[in-house]
């Protein structure tokens, strides 16, 4: 559930008209709102309810200050992968003690920062990373938590590019490789060892293969107590898929409900959940103005001012996300388009054969781009970002400003 919706035709952001919003600030522009955040991070929090537990929000699905300002406020963890975003969460006022670092290629530097603020524990993803962050922990006179990324080789039935728990993938430690590594790490002297962890894939609409990696933890957990290693906390990664269109994606509820079933007998476990998408992808739209219409013999172009650089995803994964009109109190002629950006790509589209009601100079709206759109936006082609708004209630708030053409190579140098 989300809070966008029309009222008298006029597409809504809670209270705030997003025309007026648009005409206001300009486009493209992400604009988000407070309430589905909240609502959605409550979501899971409340699903757990009293087992021991903690949502650590997937810092990469949406790493605006103000985003993760908000869930800091609400209590959250973070799940985090590089120490940008760390220092994002810090500047954010969020709580190093609840963060995990999961990610393949940690470097010293971010190591020696991570355990300097202290985060609550590395989500290891090799014996090379263990051995390291030993190492920099020994030179610090620290003593570092860790928990081993577990790859559980299931099939996460998602896209291939963002399935991440088959043997075929680069993440964690493989589950029959585990046990040894875990033997090890109990053995070195700057490691405590605290938790186990893995993440299967992302956009899951199904709960099978969660639970199918959670009954393979399972079984490891009991072999390392017979090694005499006393798993604290299980984090099951982030993964819970959202509806684009008319994806059955399972509730947190259920999916809670769920897991606590399987580990009803471990009740002094933590559960730890990474959900990042689940949380941010229906809390944002992202709004574009229709530059100009087009037509030849096959087909109608909206050719709209957000491209493939604000917005990868349809490129990237043939992801389908909805486009709506933002006013539907214009009289226009209803068609089939094809709604392209401004990039000299084939790829850069928002979405195919889409039936709009828009002429010259409307404001559309791709919705479920609260995830991983801004994150992963670029200034290809020397577009300055997209702006983004943060909606709360009947106020709107400027959370990231246009960059300005001199932002572009504001980082660059002619020779001299
Ligand atoms: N934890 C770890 C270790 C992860 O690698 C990820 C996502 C998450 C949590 C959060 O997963 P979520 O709950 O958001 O599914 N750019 C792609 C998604 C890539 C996800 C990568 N890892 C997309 O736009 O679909």
């Amino acid at each position: 559930m989300d809070f966008f919706h029309y009222q008298d035709n006029q597409l809504m952001a809670e209270s705030v008209s997003v025309r007026r919003l648009a005409e206001q600030f300009g486009t493209p522009a992400y604009i988000y709102s407070r309430a589905t955040l909240e609502r959605h991070w409550h979501a899971f929090d409340d699903a757990l309810g009293q087992h021991p537990h903690l949502i650590c929000f997937a810092v990469k699905s949406n790493p605006n200050i103000a985003i993760l300002n908000i869930m800091a406020k609400l209590g959250s963890g973070f799940d985090i992968v590089s120490q940008g975003e760390l220092e994002r969460v810090l500047a954010a006022g969020g709580d190093a003690s609840k963060v995990v670092f999961s990610g393949v290629a940690k470097s010293v530097q971010e190591i020696r920062r991570a355990l300097d603020v202290g985060i609550r524990c590395f989500n290891v993803e090799s014996p090379a990373e263990l051995y390291r962050i030993n190492e920099v922990a020994g030179e610090m006179g620290k003593i570092a938590p860790i928990s081993l990324r577990v790859n559980p080789d299931v099939d996460a039935h998602t896209h291939p590019y963002i399935s991440t728990g088959l043997k075929q993938n680069k993440f964690g430690v493989s589950v029959d490789e585990a046990r040894e590594v875990y033997r090890i790490a109990a053995e070195l002297p700057h490691i405590v060892v605290t938790g186990m962890d893995c993440h299967i894939g992302s956009q899951l609409t199904e709960l099978q293969p969660f639970l199918d990696a959670t009954d393979r933890l399972i079984v490891l957990m009991e072999q390392l107590k017979q090694d005499g290693i006393n798993i604290k906390h299980l984090d099951l990664g982030g993964g819970l898929g959202v509806t684009y269109t008319d994806e059955n994606a399972p509730h947190p509820t259920e999916y809670a409900a769920a897991l606590l079933a399987k580990l009803k007998d471990y009740t002094e476990l933590e559960i730890l959940l990474e959900p990042g998408r689940a949380i941010t992808a229906n809390a944002g739209i992202l709004v574009t103005k229709v530059e100009y219409l087009k037509s030849n013999e096959a087909l109608n172009f909206a050719i709209v001012d957000a491209g493939m650089n604000d917005m990868i995803r349809p490129a990237l994964y043939q992801a389908y996300m909805n486009i709506i009109e933002v006013d539907r109190t214009l009289a226009r002629e209803k068609r089939v388009y094809d709604v392209v950006g401004p990039i000299c790509e084939t790829s850069d589209f928002l979405g195919k054969q889409r039936e709009l009601a828009i002429a010259q100079g409307d404001f559309i709206a791709q919705r479920s781009a609260g995830a991983y759109g801004a994150s992963m936006a670029s200034t290809y082609n020397s577009r300055p970002r997209a702006i983004e708004i943060m909606v709360d209630g009947d106020q709107a708030h400027l959370i990231k400003r246009r960059e300005s053409f001199a932002d572009l190579w504001r980082l660059e140098s002619v020779l001299p």
